[in-house]
């Protein structure tokens, strides 16, 4: 015999987090909510381990980044979850569910049976060993997707000062951690399979630019090309890189950004999973009527542009997971998730963020230089559909949410470049 719960949640990290502020706002009385992670600390915004976490000075620890200060909300402590009557199992992870029989086993072999099953369980870090690249696990090579990451790699960070790194990856992974690296005094090499960072995302201008400041700063690219093997002293820890082209980069440190990859183990079989995330309604509720999935497992529909997407960024775990507990405790009250997706990266004196769609014909506007203010706008059969800006105020970013989301049309593309932040105000 096990314990009951109305709601479970599986996963601790932001999605669980939001939900379960959310769930406090629509009155769950006391005992009906459980959250189960893996991790031993209480939810936390996910993102500041690549940012204030590795700084050299004053860096970010836990209690100041539990969920959900991230939305200028309540930070949720251990002791907040307590006082609001949900059972918070950490260090547990679950091991089976049986969605069937409305029910779960944990690692410490407790069946916990539950009404309505949410699901954050989030994703891993891609590791070099599914690429055939062997020795990942030394002690100096880093990964970075939670807290137990994070603690090693700022502990490697200050035994190597002066250092040198290789970073693994151009995307926002490897751009935060080699931007907290040079701040560390470390000196960085990137390795980018593409024609420059952030190629999903970034053209090559603004990708230009942000490069360029990197090169200022002592970062080195190598592009073009992937890793193939590590050269090791006797204590197995990594001492080179060796690359597809034949180069080999000296290393004190490694860290490797190359992706991630949803948790749906625990549901394959089970639950309907598509495009790698498990597939939800418009409600965040699966192909099983009483389990939801939210935040970087799920796959759902995004109404704007007609198409099942899944995102791996933050303001979709949050407002995903908000919506999933409004469909479940107000059903009649909760309408589809109409999602704009939202994506920010911070690196240096650099912010930006990115809102919407990157397809279709591109024009930048603004001043081109760092410390200014510029951008891009994604224009897709006539209309507007995605929009990047850097170093935007709060409410410039708001603008270009509310034009982006709109979908205006968009006539002329040399007075969209012209007009630049004044057409997303003007919408
Ligand atoms: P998340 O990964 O947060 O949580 C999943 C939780 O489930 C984890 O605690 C995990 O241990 C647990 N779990 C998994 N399987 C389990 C099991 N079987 N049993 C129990 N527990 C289990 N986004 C953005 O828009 N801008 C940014 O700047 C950044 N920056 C950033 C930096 C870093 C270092 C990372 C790793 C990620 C970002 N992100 C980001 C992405 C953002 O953090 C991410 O989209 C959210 O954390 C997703 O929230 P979830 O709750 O879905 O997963």
């Amino acid at each position: 015999m096990g314990r009951a719960f109305v709601y479970v949640i599986v996963g601790g990290g932001v999605a669980a987090g939001y939900a379960a502020l959310e769930f406090t706002r629509k009155g769950v009385s006391d005992g009906e909510l459980c959250i189960i992670s893996e991790e031993p600390v209480a939810p936390y915004e996910r993102p500041a381990l690549s940012k204030g976490f590795l700084l050299p000075e004053d860096p970010t620890r836990l209690p100041s980044f539990h969920t959900c200060v991230g939305s200028n909300d309540e930070i949720l402590t251990p002791k907040w979850y307590k006082e609001h009557g949900i059972e918070l199992l950490l260090g547990t992870r679950v091991r089976s569910v049986d969605v069937r029989r409305n029910t779960l086993v944990s690692s410490t072999g407790e069946t916990i049976s539950y009404n309505f099953l949410i699901i954050a369980t989030g994703a891993r870090a891609l590791k070099l060993e599914e690429f055939g690249v062997e020795g990942s696990d030394a002690e100096n090579v880093c990964y970075l997707r939670d807290l137990s990451d994070a603690n090693k790699l700022a502990t490697v960070i200050q035994s190597n000062s002066n250092g040198n790194a290789v970073v693994i990856g151009g995307g926002y992974i490897g751009m935060e951690c080699a931007a907290s690296l040079v701040i560390n005094k470390i000196n960085v090499t990137m390795v980018l399979p593409g024609a420059h960072c952030m190629a999903r995302l970034l053209t090559p201008k603004i990708a230009t630019l942000y490069e360029d400041y990197y090169s200022s700063k002592g970062v080195k690219f190598v592009k073009g090309t992937v890793m193939t093997s590590f050269e090791f002293d006797s204590d197995k820890k990594v001492t080179a890189v060796n690359l597809k082209d034949g180069t080999q980069l000296p290393a004190d440190l490694v860290v490797v950004g190359i992706g991630i990859l949803p948790n749906t183990s625990l549901f394959e079989g089970q639950l309907i999973i598509e495009k790698g995330g498990i597939k939800v309604n418009s409600k965040m509720q699966s192909s099983d009527s009483s389990v939801y999935a939210i935040g970087d497992v799920a796959t759902f529909p995004v109404k704007l542009y007609g198409e099942m997407r899944r995102l791996e960024h933050v303001d979709s775990a949050r407002k995903s997971a908000r919506h999933a507990v409004s469909a479940i405790m107000e059903p009649e009250k909760t309408g589809d998730f109409d999602y704009l997706p939202c994506f920010y990266s911070r690196f240096f004196a650099f912010s930006w963020q990115f809102y919407g769609d990157h397809v279709g014909e591109v024009v930048h506007f603004g001043e081109y230089e760092e410390g200014k203010v510029f951008g891009a706008y994604w224009v897709k059969e006539g209309h507007l559909v995605g929009t990047f800006l850097e170093g935007g105020s709060i409410e410039e970013y708001e603008t270009i949410s509310k034009a982006t989301e709109m979908k205006p049309v968009v006539t002329d593309m040399e007075e969209l470049a012209r007009e630049g932040l004044r057409f997303a105000q003007t919408v």
